[in-house]
């Protein structure tokens, strides 16, 4: 499984802490940057990663910045993205099940990184589940 991945200034640190776990336990991993923990803005980042989902260079993403919400916004612009702020691991295994969500974004200032962690595995362990919540998500699909 591919994951790319990226955040702002603000989620750095975080990222590469991330980026470092997904590789230990194997994940195939695109660093859409930044490579440094200088200020940038959130939306170019949202943009790298949705583009990797788009043309199916990577399966999933993960987006990090101070709350999640910036990079939630921005990412869902692009169409076929569907990117869910995640702060708990309910809300990881419900992104998945109900909203086949493809990117997650995560709060690095106000979420722990081992909690993140915990976020991201579920998040890419968990699988759509379909039925009744495809219908819904065709619907949402039409008003792109
Ligand atoms: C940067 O200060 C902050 O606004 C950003 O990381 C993010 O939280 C936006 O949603």
């Amino acid at each position: 499984m591919i994951v790319a991945l990226g955040s702002d200034h603000a989620g750095f640190s975080q990222k590469e802490e991330i980026k470092a776990y997904l590789l230990e336990k194997g994940f195939e991993v695109i660093d859409a940057g930044p490579r440094s923990a200088s200020r940038v803005d959130y939306p170019d980042y949202a943009e790298k990663v949705a583009h990797y989902i788009r043309d199916s260079s990577a399966d999933f993403g993960v987006l990090l910045c101070g709350t999640g919400i910036g990079m939630a916004i921005a990412a869902n612009k692009l169409r076929s993205i569907r990117a869910a702020n995640v702060i708990n691991t309910e809300f990881a295994a419900l992104a998945r099940k109900h909203n086949d969500a493809n990117v997650v974004c995560l709060s690095a200032r106000y979420v722990t990184l081992a909690t993140n962690e915990e976020i991201v595995d579920i998040f890419l362990s968990t699988d759509f589940e379909g039925a009744r919540h495809s219908m819904r998500l065709d619907k949402i699909a039409a008003l792109e």
